[in-house]
């Protein structure tokens, strides 16, 4: 049997500032790091992840837009970070128009996922998706296998979740697609809070085994560190944000062999 070449990741949650961002930067670093071709995709026209990794606008040559919207070939659009193993997909303001601009377009859909076909250089591509489940977000759950949930360690959490999962249901019913929920992952965790602690016994009722035991704790290193267009490894390599990061990539490797059982 062939076995698929690569595995498409979209970080989304619709509630705004909760660490997808932080997460997709760090964990697809993390993985470039233990030796995988890593893609990162910023679908997002705050554009915080090309930034994170250090890829200024005027720098950003071709993006995701030119992608999504005038069907460039994905792999002109793609450039290297200064980590080993990890590329990107940048996104810019441009792309905040895309939803107008491909609304007449029967297979708007479908956009990112048929220019993700062909790329085959990639054991992972993960997919930084903005505050909001809109086209752009759509898009990235349709060229997905999976999605991967950052929830802030915060009373709240939980809110917004099913709908989130009710989107996956149907997008799988509509594509007749196998995309499924990844997992979910704690993060700005503060281990001295209650109130953390509170979320974490209730996130782990409500969702079992979905919840990755890794947590991100909150750390003011990780939220430095894209200031400086560098992920948490570069910027503070022996912190408590790095170990954490590299803990869940370690459990995401661990999921996804057991998944290809
Ligand atoms: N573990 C953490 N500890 C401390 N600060 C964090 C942590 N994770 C993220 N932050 C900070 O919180 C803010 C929101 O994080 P981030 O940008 O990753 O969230 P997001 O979900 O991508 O936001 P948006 O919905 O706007 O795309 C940022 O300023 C980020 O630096
Ligand atoms: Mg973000």
């Amino acid at each position: 049997m062939q076995t698929k070449s690569k595995r498409i990741i979209a970080i989304a949650n619709q509630k705004g500032g909760v660490g997808k961002t932080t997460t997709a930067i760090n964990l697809a670093a993390g993985l470039a790091k233990k030796g995988n071709k890593t893609l990162l995709i910023d679908i997002d026209p705050q554009g915080n992840a090309s930034t994170g990794l250090g890829v200024l606008p005027e720098d950003r040559d071709q993006t995701v837009y030119d992608v999504l919207v005038d069907q460039k070939p994905v792999k002109d659009a793609i450039i290297p970070t200064s980590i080993n193993n990890l590329s990107l997909l940048a996104s810019n303001t441009d792309l905040s128009s895309a939803d107008v601009e491909l609304m007449s377009d029967k297979g708007r859909l479908l956009r990112l996922r048929s220019s993700l076909a062909d790329l085959s250089d990639y054991k992972y591509v993960f997919i930084d998706c903005p505050p909001s489940l809109n086209l752009l977000t759509l898009n990235a759950f349709a060229a997905s296998d999976s999605v991967l949930v950052p929830l802030q360690s915060e009373f709240f959490a939980l809110e917004g979740l099913s709908q989130l999962m009710l989107t996956v249901k149907e997008l799988r019913q509509t594509l007749g697609s196998t995309l499924f929920i990844d997992g979910v992952v704690l993060t700005m965790f503060d281990r001295r809070n209650k109130l953390s602690q509170q979320v974490e016994l209730d996130v782990r009722e409500n969702l079992g085994d979905l919840v990755y035991d890794a947590i991100i704790p909150r750390s003011v290193r990780l939220s430095e560190a894209p200031s400086y267009g560098e992920s948490v490894f570069q910027y503070d390599a022996a912190g408590k944000g790095a170990a954490a990061y590299l803990a869940l990539a370690s459990e995401f490797l661990k999921r996804d062999k057991s998944r290809s059982k």
